[in-house]
């Protein structure tokens, strides 16, 4: 995919890390392959925790595997094309290991697995397991029938309670925090039927988690050392999971319980949709100071025209209201979107006014995409598709609009002090690389080693791009 990439969609992700071994019981080895959305990389770290009390432990290549599972995206073409090449390389694989005396089982998970159901066994032998987001928790059954020989296998229903329910309690998940930060599911699903996206067809209707449980693993991450959450639905805004009275509970008022937890330092939470950002939510903006200040809202277009055709259920104006809302609740949030250029029918007139709302915003960063036509999706057998040519040419101009922005952005953070969480090391030897509040990315040089997970004040010196640099402030220094 040409352009930014988008945490819920792109980010492919091999899963290096590995479990403790289990105790007597001979080891198995599986190896977890994460494409697409922060989603993913929760649902792959949830089927580890599942195969873990089988006696598996994850491995970091599918050539050490007895089990490889590609945990897919279906939001785009390419990554759907993506999977069937890696499908082409592991059948080459399995052969060899079938030739030395050994097996390899194949499974596929998440959106293309559930998009494509039996049709992907037809198109690549080679797999043996076809399984839905929804019933990931089945999977040790299905590994241990594909394991007797069992062929054929596709598990594509919609239980969704059912995979919460069944997920190991907090506490037991060896892969549960894995550094500072981590993702935790609180919603599932969408109804919004916008005519570009396979999701609700994918993932199914909306579930929202009851409050207790997602109270309860994020203390549990808390205890495991995690300082930042974020919360993940496909459409987390419209929460509405039930509380100690079972009543529905909005996603202002889950933001509200959790910051009561102590350990968790920092709340956000994506991807939302506009015509749920609700009065609780942005007031939750204004007093809730662990919520940090960061909106990820995806617009799409900024044509009433084009809105009305993706049925995003709301206008240009509707949009602006609500970051104006959202603004005065917290006047330094950094916001964030998602575009896509090239829907079918878009005009220049159309694609100029996306431009004018994104003059009119000034995002911190953003997403942008050519429309790619998905099959079973409204839009995809509409007559005015829009030439490719044209399609690249408007991305371009749209992201040199938004690259702007972005950098202007890091640049007028210059000679602000902000607190950064430090998650990782950098490239250059004892460098380390944290988040900002606006989720900047901050590079700091000779950083004492026990800041990794902490987070700290930082003197921004300089802003670019894609990230900032920066230097401790004195009483952080003194520690040195
Ligand atoms: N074509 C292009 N972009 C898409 N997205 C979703 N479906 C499509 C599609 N068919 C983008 C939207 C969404 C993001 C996750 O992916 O911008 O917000
Ligand atoms: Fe897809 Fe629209 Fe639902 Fe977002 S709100 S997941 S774009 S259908």
């Amino acid at each position: 995919m040409p352009g930014q990439k988008n945490p819920m969609s792109e980010a492919d992700a091999a899963r290096p890390d590995k479990a403790p071994s289990a105790g007597a019981a001979p080891q198995k080895k599986i190896f977890i392959k994460t494409y697409g959305c922060q989603m993913n990389v929760y649902d792959s770290s949830r089927m580890a925790d599942v195969m873990a009390p089988e006696g598996y432990v994850d491995v970091s290549s599918p050539e050490e595997a007895d089990v490889v599972i590609l945990n897919t995206c279906h939001i785009r073409e390419r990554a759907a094309e993506k999977v069937y090449s890696e499908l082409g390389r592991l059948r080459d694989l399995k052969a060899d290991k079938v030739s030395r005396g050994e097996g390899l089982i194949v499974g596929v998970a998440g959106c293309v697995a559930q998009a494509e159901g039996a049709e992907m066994q037809r198109r690549a032998p080679v797999v043996d397991i076809v399984v839905g987001p929804q019933s990931y928790h089945r999977l040790p059954g299905l590994v241990a029938r594909a394991g007797n020989g069992g062929r054929g296998i596709v598990e594509t229903e919609f239980p969704v309670e059912d995979k919460f329910a069944s997920l190991p309690a907090p506490e037991r998940r060896k892969t549960l925090a894995r550094g500072p930060t981590a993702f935790l599911t609180i919603q599932e699903g969408c109804d919004k039927f916008c005519t570009f996206c396979v999701v609700p067809y994918t993932r199914g209707s909306e579930f929202s988690r009851p409050i207790a449980r997602i109270a309860d693993e994020a203390r549990s991450l808390a205890e495991a050392g995690v300082r930042e959450i974020t919360l993940l639905g496909q459409n987390v805004n419209a929460y509405h999971g039930e509380d100690e009275n079972g009543r529905a509970a909005s996603l202002g008022t889950l933001i509200r319980t959790l910051a009561d937890i102590d350990g968790i330092e920092r709340l956000r939470y994506t991807t939302s949709h506009p015509r749920d950002m609700d009065a609780e939510l942005i007031a939750a903006h204004a007093e809730v100071g662990k919520l940090m200040p960061y909106l990820h809202l995806p617009v799409q277009s900024g044509s009433d025209e084009i809105l009305d055709r993706m049925n995003r259920q709301h206008t240009a104006e509707f949009y602006l209201d609500i970051i104006a809302r959202v603004r005065a609740a917290r006047p330094d949030i950094a916001l964030s979107s998602d575009f896509i250029v090239g829907f079918p029918g878009e005009t220049e007139a159309d694609f100029e006014a996306t431009l004018t709302l994104i003059r009119e915003v000034g995002f911190a960063q953003a997403y942008s995409f050519k429309y790619s036509p998905r099959p079973g999706t409204p839009a995809a057998t509409r007559e005015e598709q829009v030439p490719e040519e044209l399609k690249a040419e408007r991305l371009q101009r749209l992201q040199s609009l938004l690259n702007e922005q972005q950098e202007a952005f890091n640049k007028s953070c210059a000679g602000r002090t902000l607190t950064v969480l430090f998650d990782r090391r950098g490239r250059e030897p004892g460098q380390l690389v944290g988040r900002s509040p606006y989720l900047q990315s901050v590079h700091l040089d000779h950083a004492p080693a026990h800041l990794l997970g902490e987070i700290a004040d930082v003197r921004i010196e300089a802003g670019f791009a894609n990230s900032l640099r920066g230097r401790l402030v004195a009483s952080e220094a003194a520690f040195v």
